[in-house]
């Protein structure tokens, strides 16, 4: 079992905040993200930015791209992207276009998706899942359980990297403890913190204590 990954996901609504808390954590974690919202509001700058300042870092644009793969994917990787996410309802055309021009997708999952379109995803040369609990779920009141955790191990199993993201404290890491997580992607859990590095710190110790 591998030690999980630690992503750092900028869902800033404006470039300059973000490049004010990367620039404190991004050699703390290990992947970057350019997130929807960030995505959204400065698009490709903000990737052009992130890319320029950690160039031997793993870049992600979380664009949950659901049409037109391959020309957000090669607009995602000519700004310096590596990797970019798709929405599980997009089609295996749009999956297979995008995967193309980026060197991995990564297959957002949201809403309604079955384990028979994980394999199809599987069958397309896609081996990357994130799983995720909705910030406007957890917002409602849904919180992180066993039936996250039985997902997620099913899709191990069926040969997924999974990531898990979506209102991730430390706290929730031991929840998956024995669990072959390939990253875990937090927001708020750095970025809104009263210190993000105290913060990245502390999510990088509670992974090496569990799966070190
Ligand atoms: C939301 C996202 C976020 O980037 C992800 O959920 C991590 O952010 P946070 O830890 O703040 O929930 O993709 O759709
Ligand atoms: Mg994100």
């Amino acid at each position: 079992m591998g030690i999980p990954n630690l992503q750092i996901a900028l869902d800033h609504s404006d470039l300059p905040s973000a490049v004010a808390d990367i620039a404190k954590v991004g050699e703390i974690v290990d992947i970057l993200e350019v997130g929807t919202i960030l995505c959204l509001q400065a698009g490709e700058e903000a990737i052009r930015c992130v890319r320029a300042l950690f160039p031997n870092k793993k870049v992600v644009a979380d664009t949950k791209c659901a049409d037109a793969g391959g020309t957000v994917a090669k607009n995602c990787a000519d700004a310096g992207a590596d990797w970019m996410t798709v929405i599980c309802c997009a089609t295996i055309p749009t999956m297979k276009a995008a995967a193309k021009e980026v060197e991995e997708v990564q297959v957002e999952l949201y809403g309604d998706w079955t384990y028979e379109q994980a394999q199809q995803w599987l069958d397309a040369g896609i081996s990357q899942a994130i799983y995720h609990q909705s910030r406007d779920a957890l917002f409602a009141g849904e919180t992180w359980g066993e039936k996250d955790l039985n997902r997620v191990k099913k899709l191990i199993e069926m040969g997924f990297r999974v990531s898990v993201t979506g209102g991730l404290d430390v706290d929730t890491l031991k929840l998956f403890a024995g669990v072959d997580v390939y990253t875990f992607i937090t927001g708020r859990g750095i970025t809104a913190a009263e210190d993000p590095v105290v913060a990245a710190q502390a999510f990088k110790a509670e992974i090496q204590r569990i799966w070190g």
